[in-house]
């Protein structure tokens, strides 16, 4: 992992808080952990401030969760440089994170960069409009529909340099693209369909004859539909005193 450091002075804001609705928010997460382990809502809120913030932690936020939770600044730092799910410089209103791990680099990613470079620029900077801006990530856990790359919340798989371009050709005309696999097939299903259980014979339907299934008090007849039962267990005559319900 890259050293991770607080963004540039020139890049920080004077100030930060949290609107009043996000204060509220924030106020019913701490009230969810016993008294004294307030700390333990720092991940939430830190999220909640990056979102506010446009996508970024700039430093007054990482300071306004502190004050909030009552804990040293510095612990709050650390764990904002620790987990890269924060960012700690502007990204632009359209954030690529490119996953460029094995099982992804092996189907493409690095044509895909190549794609991200033209049409975004070199990884961290973010395009002149305030659009775009990108970064290459560990995997991310979708290989099976590699390669892919997460926009904002949703991941686009499955990606070759012509569909990637023009996802993000889509985001820059205003519209959202559709999320998922950019080529034919279902989530993760076989490309061209289902390559198993694919014999007619075990979808065929039950005999029209059938009536309602059986409870679990009658025993199906093994080999015969659902409805079919077991001769059924003899009751002891009435009066039996062998019967151990009376
Ligand atoms: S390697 Fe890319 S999602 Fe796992």
């Amino acid at each position: 992992m890259s050293v991770r450091r607080l963004a540039p002075v020139a890049q920080q804001p004077k100030s930060f808080e949290f609107t009043p609705a996000n204060l509220d928010w924030a106020k019913q997460q701490i009230a969810k952990y016993p008294e004294g382990r307030q700390a333990s809502a720092v991940i939430p809120l830190l999220w909640r401030a990056q979102e506010q913030a446009g996508g970024w932690l700039p430093q007054k936020a990482i300071e306004h969760v502190a004050d909030l939770l009552g804990m040293p600044r510095i612990r709050v730092l650390e764990v904002a440089t620790f987990y890269t799910m924060f960012n700690l410089e502007p990204v632009g209103q359209f954030y690529v994170q490119l996953c460029g791990t094995t099982p992804c680099m092996l189907r493409g990613a690095n044509e895909l960069k190549k794609v991200c470079r033209e049409k975004i620029g070199e990884e961290r900077h973010v395009t002149a409009d305030g659009k775009f801006s990108w970064i290459e990530v560990e995997c991310l856990g979708a290989c099976v529909n590699a390669p892919m790359a997460q926009i904002n919340y949703d991941f686009y798989e499955d990606l070759t340099p012509e569909s990637l371009a023009k996802v993000l050709d889509e985001f820059a005309a205003g519209r959202t693209p559709k999320p998922g696999p950019q080529a034919d097939r279902q989530f993760s299903a076989p490309a061209g369909g289902p390559t198993t259980l694919t014999a007619p014979g075990l979808y065929a339907t039950a005999p029209k004859s059938a009536g309602p299934a059986l409870t679990d008090r009658d025993p199906k007849k093994p080999g015969e539909p659902a409805n079919v039962s077991e001769a059924p267990v003899p009751k002891p005559p009435i009066g039996d005193s062998s019967d151990p319900r009376q």
